[in-house]
């Protein structure tokens, strides 16, 4: 049954992100059911979930209070158009939000996936100006190494070659600068001083080319995709005001790195500073359903309230502000609330930086490095790396999948102390396995 399921989707499906031959080599697995961390197999193995199916799922798969909450609201109302209409979980959801910023971000606009959260505020951004008569504002500044999603108008910001090479000729590149990667410390330079460094990068940039930058598009803290780059908030702080005194919008895409993944529920907390556009995605739903959002300014959104129609934002997905997807963030931010979670989190955090200490003092990992519940590291390995890696996590049980060299753990927020424990015994046990072949 299992093994004709394979076949099925492999002639079937065009699976992400993957070079279809590789499975040729490399069989697909199939999913039977989730428990909490836990994906179980057709064939009845078990896999920890580290992580948490693309940064997805935070509580846990099949969790029983998200999907009371589904089930009560599946007999109300499944999705309505969201123009010209609205509905309770929308609008909770959305003052929820804003609550959360301090009402700082004060108007959520809805859509599905990350890339559109990102190309959202890319329009906002240049539509504002226009709206301001700065129409000359139509260019973007993103980090090196920056990945903010794959769609066309998003691959302009994404600054990794794998992803943007063969779609060259259709996008319209954004201009990039320095990451303050912590790893590019010279000697003698914390963290916080190459965050300096890198923001003075910026600082020249802007001057020269404030008239025609919209917005700067950051990922805070973390740049996840290209490995799990750590950076010192200080970056953040002066990027706010660089962007405040070059009049340059500043995106914070929290896709990957909010709802409590660095250890606040918003990862620019941390440099006690809010970006003009906030793109949420990812964990907002619990990882159950699509859905992403951009928090915005009353500034912002006052620059676009008019008679004319034309001066609107006239963007529209069909799925906007789908109320299965609404209920479904709105009970993760319940479990939030009811749970203590960003409390919980710091032990859970301290668990993986313990369980962690062994793979730390192995001859072949440098750079291990932790944000809240993001743990990383740098393998020194021949090439191949990480599919070898990828294939003996598997043998031990475990669901890891490493960007390049850098192994991470980004796991939902559900493990407890012996489940951190295993999870380091095992990635060790791993990465002996994937070094000595
Ligand atoms: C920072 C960041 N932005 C945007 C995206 C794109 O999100 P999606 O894959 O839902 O389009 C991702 C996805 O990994 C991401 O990590």
């Amino acid at each position: 049954m299992s093994a004709s399921l394979l076949q099925r989707s492999l002639s079937a499906v065009w699976h992400p992100c993957t070079q279809m031959k590789q499975h040729e080599t490399l069989p697909l697995i199939a999913i039977k059911r989730g428990e909490g961390p836990w994906l179980v197999a057709e064939d009845g193995q078990r896999y920890l979930d580290a992580v948490s199916s693309w940064w997805v799922n935070l509580f846990g798969h099949c969790n029983a209070h998200i999907n009371q909450r589904l089930r009560e609201q599946m007999e109300k109302l499944e999705h309505v158009i969201l123009a010209g209409f609205t509905h309770e979980p929308v609008v909770r959801l959305s003052e929820e939000l804003a609550a959360l910023t301090g009402h700082a971000l004060g108007h959520a606009f809805y859509a599905s996936d990350g890339a559109s959260a990102t190309e959202i505020a890319l329009k906002m951004s240049v539509h504002y100006w226009r709206n301001s008569d700065r129409p000359a504002k139509t260019r973007f500044v993103s980090l090196a190494g920056s990945y903010h999603g794959e769609t066309v108008g998003a691959l302009a910001v994404t600054d990794i070659a794998l992803f943007r090479e063969a779609y060259a000729p259709l996008v319209r590149a954004a201009a990039t600068v320095a990451s303050p990667d912590a790893r590019t410390a010279e000697t003698g330079e914390s963290a916080r001083d190459v965050a300096i460094r890198a923001a003075a990068e910026l600082e020249r940039f802007l001057a020269e080319h404030h008239h025609e930058t919209a917005a700067l598009i950051v990922e805070p803290l973390v740049q996840c995709a290209t490995g799990m780059a750590m950076y010192d908030p200080e970056y953040l702080r002066r990027a706010r005001a660089l962007c405040d005194q070059y009049e340059v919008h500043l995106i914070a895409d929290e896709i990957a790195v909010g709802c409590g993944r660095t250890g606040k529920f918003f990862a620019v907390e941390h440099a006690g500073i809010w970006p003009d556009f906030l793109c949420l995605s990812k964990g907002i739903s619990g990882g159950y359903l699509p859905l992403s959002l951009v928090l915005t300014t009353d500034t912002i959104y006052q620059a676009f309230y008019a008679d004319e129609v034309a001066r609107g934002f006239l963007h529209s997905h069909s799925y906007t502000g789908n109320a299965l997807a609404c209920t479904a963030a709105l009970a993760t931010l319940e479990i939030f609330r009811d749970d203590n979670v960003l409390l919980a989190n710091e032990q859970r955090a301290s668990w993986l930086a313990q369980a962690a200490g062994p793979i730390a003092a192995h001859p072949a990992v440098h750079h291990l490095r932790q944000q809240g519940m993001i743990l990383a590291f740098d393998v020194e390995a021949t090439p191949g790396f990480a599919r070898r890696f990828h294939a003996a996590a598997l043998a031990e049980g475990i669901l890891l999948r490493p960007i390049g060299n850098t192994v991470y753990w980004m796991p939902p927020y559900v493990l407890d102390e012996t489940l951190c424990a295993w999870l380091g015994a095992r990635t060790l046990a791993a990465l002996e396995k994937a070094l000595a072949e």
